[in-house]
């Protein structure tokens, strides 16, 4: 075993005949343990930007939690706004959405007339682009994120810049 790999030992009940007994050990790289839970967003008006980024997507409602303002995505991340007066970094933002979704939220931008690129660099305006096979999207929050909206994950149909 090599230094560093965490060994998960899994061995077959009594129930089962002994020559179906198994041993399995993963590498650490296979189980994965480690889900990414939340980030902050600071926004002008947390109660908005939250609101926006749930309506755009079609998420639930946010919810309030101490100061943050809180959007929770299907796999159970949270973007947790929180008021700043101070200056704000455009940030970047990513979902991974099904073709179907892609339609509601597509329509959505378009029919608000939001700007929208077909690369982070902006420079593809009232353009998608259709990378692994799929179709995606970058538009802006009230605060100038930056946000994606993508059907295939990147590299999952062998597209790599
Ligand atoms: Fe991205």
């Amino acid at each position: 075993m090599l230094a560093g790999q965490h060994v998960i030992s899994v061995t077959a009940s009594s129930e089962m005949a002994a020559d179906t007994k198994t041993t399995l050990s993963l590498a650490r790289e296979e189980y994965m343990a480690i889900q990414f839970n939340h980030t902050i967003v600071l926004a002008r008006d947390s109660q908005a930007s939250a609101t926006f980024l749930a309506d755009m997507l079609g998420l639930p409602s946010p919810t309030r939690w101490g100061p943050f303002v809180m959007v929770t995505t299907e796999n159970g991340a949270n973007l947790d706004y929180m008021d700043t007066a101070g200056h704000i970094t455009p940030q970047h933002y990513a979902f991974l959405i099904s073709e179907s979704e892609f339609d509601e939220i597509f329509a959505r931008v378009r029919e608000r007339n939001l700007p929208y690129w077909a690369d982070p660099g902006q420079t593809q305006a009232g353009a998608i682009n259709h990378h692994d096979g799929g179709r995606g999207a970058y538009f802006k929050d009230p605060n100038g994120h930056l946000l994606e909206i993508i059907t295939r994950a990147y590299g999952s149909g062998g597209w790599n810049p």
